[in-house]
């Protein structure tokens, strides 16, 4: 090859580069972009996350009020002319309708808020700290069933515990193993409140947390008495979105969220056993070496 040639050559190679490098630079300015949008979503959704509590918090109020103004208002219908109480029927049902619809997409955005800064999780660094176990499972466990209780009075279950009160505390991400608890306490609830409606008084939801330090180690572990998961679906459980909950209801996204957590920032491990009808158990291995 002669020197024109090659000059030729390393100006087409130098050209290649440079469209590379451009590629590069825009891809670069295009990551920074997505890590601003996300910061800044992140930064709405935990302001839009306060209000839409307090709306949905005095809609369900507003709804309590509407049933004991109802209740006055039957006590009176004797005393009130036939238009004027027809003409009030039709105003409180017309509120209970639109109180309920009001708290549907109030409940709805809600979910899709917390599912959302649930994901943006990755944004954010994780903080390592030195934690209690046996404190950190039973104080979030007992949490998440409050939250349940919150909406259904007569959900009730009893909590059997066995803590390894040998553990020392491990370095762990402190929010991020508490919003796995809450997940997997949350799905047992569901699931026994499913099997209540079957079994009725014959059946007594219980969840049993235990935990226990093995070499490397500590071993979480929650289970429940509920309807138990199909072998069939048991695969798909930590795939992103699958959820059996009626439409609406499940993001599907606590289980693979949790496996996030658990696998890729605490390098451990997350395993399901089940039994239709029987029990659900998740066993969590935390790696005792994190910092
Ligand atoms: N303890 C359990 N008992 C029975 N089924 C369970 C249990 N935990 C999870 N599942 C099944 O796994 C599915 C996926 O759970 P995941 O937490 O990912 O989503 P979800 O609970 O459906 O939705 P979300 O967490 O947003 O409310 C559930 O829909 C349910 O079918
Ligand atoms: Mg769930």
């Amino acid at each position: 090859m002669d020197q024109p040639d090659k000059i030729t050559e390393t100006e087409e190679q130098l050209v290649l580069l440079k469209a590379e490098l451009e590629d590069i630079k825009l891809k670069f300015i295009e990551s920074d972009k997505l890590a601003f949008i996300g910061r800044l979503t992140a930064g709405i959704m935990h302001e839009i996350k306060n209000p839409l509590n307090f709306i949905n918090n005095f809609t369900k109020q507003s709804q309590n009020l509407n049933a004991e103004i109802s209740e006055i208002l039957d006590g009176l219908s004797d005393k009130l002319d036939e238009d004027t109480l027809a003409d009030l029927n039709d105003a409180r049902s017309m509120l209970a309708g639109n109180l309920s619809r009001i708290l549907e997409n109030g409940e709805r955005a809600q979910r899709i808020v917390f599912s959302m800064l649930a994901q943006m999780r990755d944004k954010q660094e994780t903080v390592f700290e030195l934690t209690d176990v046996n404190n950190l499972l039973d104080e979030f466990a007992k949490l998440a069933y409050q939250g349940v209780r919150g909406n259904d009075k007569e959900f009730n279950l009893t909590f059997k515990t066995d803590y390894d009160l040998t553990l020392v505390p491990i370095n762990l991400g402190l929010q991020e193993i508490s919003r796995v608890i809450i997940n997997l306490v949350n799905n047992a609830c569901y699931a026994l409140n499913e099997k209540k409606k079957t079994h009725k008084e014959s059946f007594s939801p219980e969840i049993f947390l235990a935990t226990k330090k093995l070499d490397d180690f500590v071993e979480i572990r929650i289970r429940d008495n509920g309807s138990g998961i199909p072998q069939t679906v048991i695969d798909k459980l930590f795939t992103p979105f699958f959820s059996t909950k009626p439409k609406g209801q499940g993001t599907g996204l606590g289980l693979s969220l949790s496996h996030d957590i658990i696998t890729n920032i605490h390098k451990g491990k997350i395993e399901i056993s089940s039994k239709e009808n029987e029990y659900t158990e998740f066993k969590i291995l935390i790696p005792t070496n994190l910092s």
